[in-house]
């Protein structure tokens, strides 16, 4: 059976409209999380290529920032499939990065789901998504997600998913900050402001309002039911933030929100015109790097047709 050379696998960016941090795990270091996930149409390229030894090579937005050895996620993927499949072997890995770096929107989680995807069909070994996602689990608690995309919620450390019943199209402008935030160094600040408040973490549950907002498709109420316990920890550690989320609000988005553990924000807006306000004002104010329109939800991993246009 033919078997290509080269791969070129698509992988999305997510938002966390909901998301519930619950007590840390001392023997794992882990949180138990409640979250609700979707997918949305800012993408990495990720491209694998038979070779004799691993290489990686990164372009794009915040390139210089990502590891190009053994540690990056698309070559512990790569490397994680050659490891378990005969016949599955090293490969050459370019990837073209569209979602920001330590940004909160799991860009290097998408780089290993789609290295995951892009080896199984390289390598003509048709794992299917019941071994995918497992495999998808050992690299990290949001890998899982990228590989199915759309709309999902997530328990445990985030990496066990149910699909979302959810209807329509939702309007984001993604406002993306000029410096990262480490993801353990948000959840030690929240563990830290909790304690600071003698507080003790519940268990993490995802609201009915959330999941009703989304079967009906009503953008207004899933605007009002976004929630994240780690904004206060992002906010927090680059206080900046504060000042963009106002900006959304002054122009009535829906909601906003920071991203994961940040620090991109995600305004949700009424529609592509309200987005496109949104998204002057941001700019006009300079309180973001640069700032982006997307739609959710969008597919999981994909493969892309190198015979189609892309
Ligand atoms: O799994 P991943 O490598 O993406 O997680 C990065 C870090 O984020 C973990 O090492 C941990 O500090 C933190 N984290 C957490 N609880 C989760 C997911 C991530 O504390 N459920």
């Amino acid at each position: 059976m033919h078997r290509p050379d080269a791969v070129t696998v698509r992988a999305a960016a997510k938002i966390n409209l909901e998301l519930h941090v619950g007590p840390r795990d001392r023997a794992t270091g882990y949180h138990e999380l409640a979250t609700v996930f979707q997918a949305v149409s800012l993408y990495d390229d990720v491209t694998l290529h038979r070779a004799d030894d691993y290489a990686l090579a990164v372009s794009g937005r915040g390139a210089g920032e990502v590891p190009t050895d053994a540690t990056n996620l698309a070559w512990r993927a790569a490397s994680l499939v050659a490891r378990q499949h005969e016949g599955a072997g090293p490969v050459d890995i370019t990837i073209a990065k569209d979602i920001p770096v330590a940004g909160g929107m799991a860009g290097g989680s998408a780089d290993g789901a789609a290295a995951l995807v892009a080896a199984d069909t390289l390598w003509r070994l048709d794992l299917g998504r019941e071994w995918l996602l497992p495999l998808a689990a050992e690299l990290g608690a949001d890998v899982p997600f990228s590989v199915l995309g759309g709309t999902a919620v997530g328990t445990g450390r985030g990496d066990e998913l149910v699909p979302a019943m959810a209807r329509g199209t939702y309007h984001w402008v993604l406002a993306f900050s000029d410096e990262g935030l480490s993801t353990p160094r948000v959840f030690a600040e929240l563990d830290r402001l909790r304690a600071e408040r003698g507080e003790e973490a519940g268990e993490p549950q995802v609201s009915q309002a959330l999941m009703a907002a989304l079967l009906a498709g009503d953008a207004p109420a899933v605007g009002a039911a976004m929630h994240n316990d780690l904004q206060e920890a992002a906010v927090s550690l680059q206080p900046s933030l504060a000042e963009t989320l106002a900006v959304g609000e002054e122009c009535g988005a829906l909601g906003g929100l920071v991203s994961g553990s940040g620090p991109t924000i995600a305004f949700l807006a009424a529609d592509n015109e309200q987005a496109l306000d949104i998204a002057v004002a941001l700019t006009a104010k300079g309180v973001a790097a640069d700032v982006r329109r997307a739609t959710g939800p969008v597919p999981g991993a994909h493969v892309l047709d190198p015979l189609k246009e892309q």
